[in-house]
């Protein structure tokens, strides 16, 4: 009997979520993710201490200047090429989080990570550019798909995002599924079950819409807070799940069904108009699940960025 984990794997991509290397190592995903978080976590980690000292090396011999911006870029790839020593697919790494609602300054800090992974030896087919999910962050999205820089479009709480970032082109769409349900939690909503849950509901909704009008922007549910959420996703395109769930989905001999399928045939009909930037913006603004956690998740990964700048500054570092 093969365990959760490997039947999962049967139907769906599965991603690490994480920055600790000797997790990836055992857990042997396809792709991995980071955020802000993550490599703050792994910037505290004294089994990778030596990674800060390597990134103001790095840095150093790039920049000119001592802009600590740089050094946490050189950080953030440094982490994604040793982890792609450990998988065979893709690494996501983010663009400052401050840089939400600037198009320009995106695009020019996503050319900056791929300058970095080019002097690590690193191809552009290895990484994902990870942006949040703002109208600014997708156009930004859009002129880097066609440079040829691949999009993971990140903070995602609506179909609408979803539907924007896919018309702009994006290689990747992770819609969240835990911050759906601490919110809806926090608002008093009961979940009974994960079927019932609105995290799981979300990404649902994105992946019909996906595969029924043929758009070939990838799926891949982000955010768990139990396996119960990411069985309910079992055929999604890809999970990107925290070692601590991979690890339970591996532990359990149980039969797992499939519960997303791709439709027999995609809607072959007119394209509807791509949506503007009005209606995105109205989407949002009415959508008060997806706008509070759009906002608060920029906040929270500007906090941890921060953070992290100030550790790869500390003597010693
Ligand atoms: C992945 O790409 C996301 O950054 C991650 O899943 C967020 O998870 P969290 O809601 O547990 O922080």
């Amino acid at each position: 009997m093969t365990n959760k984990r490997e039947q999962l794997a049967g139907w769906t991509s599965l991603v690490a979520d994480s920055g600790d290397l000797d997790s990836i190592r055992t857990l042997l995903p396809e792709d991995a993710t980071t955020n802000p978080s993550l490599l703050l976590k792994t910037a505290q980690n004294p089994d990778y201490r030596h990674l800060l000292g390597e990134a103001m090396k790095f840095a150093g011999q790039l920049s000119p200047t001592d802009d600590v911006t740089w050094l946490a870029d050189a950080f953030a790839t440094l982490t994604g090429e040793q982890i792609l020593r450990h998988i065979p697919g893709v690494v996501s790494t983010e663009v400052d989080a401050r840089l939400s609602f600037d198009t320009a300054a995106t695009v020019a800090r996503a050319r900056r990570i791929a300058l970095l992974y080019r002097e690590l030896g690193v191809s552009r087919d290895r990484f994902l550019i990870k942006i949040a999910a703002t109208w600014e962050g997708i156009r930004a999205c859009e002129v880097l798909e066609e440079e040829g820089l691949r999009c993971n479009i990140t903070l995602l709480f609506s179909l609408e995002q979803a539907i924007a970032a896919a018309e702009a082109g994006a290689t990747l769409v992770s819609p969240f599924v835990g911050r759906i349900h601490d919110w809806h939690v926090k608002h008093g909503t009961a979940i009974s079950d994960p079927q019932s849950d609105p995290g799981v509901q979300s990404v649902k909704r994105i992946y019909q819409e996906f595969k029924s009008r043929g758009l070939d922007t990838i799926v891949m549910g982000a955010s768990f807070r139990n396996v119960g959420q990411i069985e309910a996703l079992a055929g999604c395109d890809k999970l990107t799940i925290a070692p601590d769930l991979l690890e339970q989905l591996m532990a359990d001999q149980g039969t797992l069904q499939r519960a997303l399928e791709l439709p027999e045939s995609s809607n072959v009909g007119p394209e509807p108009p791509a949506l503007t930037e009005s209606a995105f913006r109205y989407a949002l603004n009415d959508n008060a699940m997806a706008n509070d956690l759009l906002a608060d998740g920029i906040r929270r990964f500007v906090a941890d960025q921060q953070a992290l700048e100030r550790l790869l500054q500390e003597p010693g570092a």
